[in-house]
């Protein structure tokens, strides 16, 4: 038998903890547990608002605690509980806010968390996961992208286990498997490019949130959906992947692939070119960051080679999408000027999708917030929040300037 593929006896139970169980990786993961029932014990869940659906989850997976966001998600999920007909001495013990997100995701009953929440929201309680040395399935991207040296000094002082769910790091991840670390020269990244990669610029300032929520190869949550849409995205998967790998930002390359097959390269010192390629599913990242080191059966259709298929690659296109130069920038800099870049981007975003500002000035929004806030050395995550909060103050004010037509740049 080869190395890495041992029998399914050497796969190791796993109880977890699911930060974002509602949104697009939180159902992705279920599917996966609902897949290997055997392999995986639900411990919590945490939602949002969306008290419905997490309801329904309860009802499935049983799990001994779940968590919504406020007082008035609770009543609501208690009703939809009540609805339900799932007896009360079944339910789980239900509670809400900030505090119960970090005490779940350092449970003793735990071993793995699922980071999956969107935002900064998630960064307390991932870091408590860090802190208590679990695994962490790390999706949430905003954790490293505001925090990555804390968070990076944090699991190798606990011995955490951070194995990124983000399909490039993923891709990565099992690429520098394959050699000597000390014997990588680039690190490559693909990007699908999202749906104005033939968009001519002059026809940007006039796209809708419709279509920057139509992502050719990818289903996700909407913020994530539209940073792709104008590679703000790809911009933050550099940041977390020199964080993840320790590589320098030049070190770290973007190209576009249209296909969304091939997730990430790595380049040798010899000029040898390792990618991973797998189905574009998030099920796929997913069960790697849960079976690690192991593998297990496929969670979804394999590639078939039998039929005809053709893959590009691309240089990115760094004036048309400058969030992603201003993301290389950011990093080079240091400090807090992530957390800021971040903060900004995600205060723009909300406001592109409420019709408050066009396209091209979530770029503009976000340039002149970081052009407003000193970057500092945050030695705590209390720092990275008050630069959070500050950073998204400024770019709200931003936001009204432009929506009332008095921007000063
Ligand atoms: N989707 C992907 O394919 C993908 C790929 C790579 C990385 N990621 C990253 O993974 C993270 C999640 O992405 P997504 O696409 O799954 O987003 P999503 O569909 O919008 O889901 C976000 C989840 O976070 C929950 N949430 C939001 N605010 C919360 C709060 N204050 N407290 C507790 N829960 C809260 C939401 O709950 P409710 O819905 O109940 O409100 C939902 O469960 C993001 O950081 C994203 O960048 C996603």
């Amino acid at each position: 038998m080869m190395a890495d593929t041992p029998g399914k006896d050497a796969l190791r139970m796993r109880t977890l903890t699911v930060l974002g169980s509602t949104g697009s990786i939180g159902t992705n993961t279920l599917d996966v547990v609902r897949r290997n029932s055997h392999l995986y014990r639900v411990y919590a869940l945490a939602a949002g608002n969306n008290s419905e659906r997490l309801a329904a989850q309860i009802a499935e997976f049983r799990p001994a605690v779940a968590v919504v966001a406020t007082s008035d998600c609770l009543s609501r999920l208690t009703e939809y509980l009540d609805a339900s007909g799932l007896p009360r001495r079944d339910w789980p013990e239900l509670v809400c806010g900030p505090e119960a997100l970090v005490r779940i995701a350092g449970a003793p009953e735990i071993d793995t968390v699922i980071s999956a929440i969107v935002g900064v929201a998630g960064l307390p309680a991932t870091y408590e996961a860090i802190l208590r040395g679990k695994r962490v399935g790390l999706a949430n991207k905003e954790v490293l992208v505001s925090a990555g040296c804390l968070v990076m000094q944090a699991v190798r002082e606990h011995g955490a286990e951070l194995v990124p769910v983000d399909s490039e790091h993923n891709g990565a991840h099992q690429c520098l498997r394959a050699g000597n670390r000390q014997a990588v020269s680039k690190l490559i990244l693909t990007a699908s490019g999202g749906p104005f990669r033939n968009t001519p610029r002059e026809a940007l300032p006039f796209v809708t949130p419709g279509e920057a929520l139509n992502h050719p190869t990818w289903k996700m949550g909407s913020r994530i959906t539209i940073d792709s849409a104008t590679l703000m995205n790809k911009g933050f998967e550099v940041i977390e992947a020199c964080w993840l790998f320790d590589f320098p930002p030049s070190q770290v390359d973007v190209v576009i692939h249209p296909q969304s097959s091939v997730h990430a390269m790595i380049e040798y010192t010899d000029g040898s070119v390792l990618a991973q390629i797998c189905a574009t599913d998030m099920r796929m990242p997913i069960q790697y960051a849960l079976t690690y080191p192991e593998r297990a059966e496929a969670p979804v259709p394999k590639i078939d080679w039998a039929s005809a298929r053709q893959w590009e690659f691309l240089p990115p296109d760094f004036v048309k999408f400058p969030l992603l130069k201003l993301a290389y920038q950011c990093q080079e800099a240091g400090g807090s000027a992530t957390c800021t870049l971040n903060a900004a981007d995600e205060i723009a975003v909300e406001a592109f999708l409420q019709g408050r500002i066009g396209y091209l000035a979530i770029a503009e929004v976000v340039e002149e917030t970081l052009a407003r806030i000193p970057s500092r050395t945050p030695r705590s995550v209390g720092d990275i929040l008050d630069v959070d909060r500050e950073s998204r103050a400024s770019a709200r004010e931003r936001v009204t300037a432009r929506a009332a037509g008095t921007v000063t740049v």
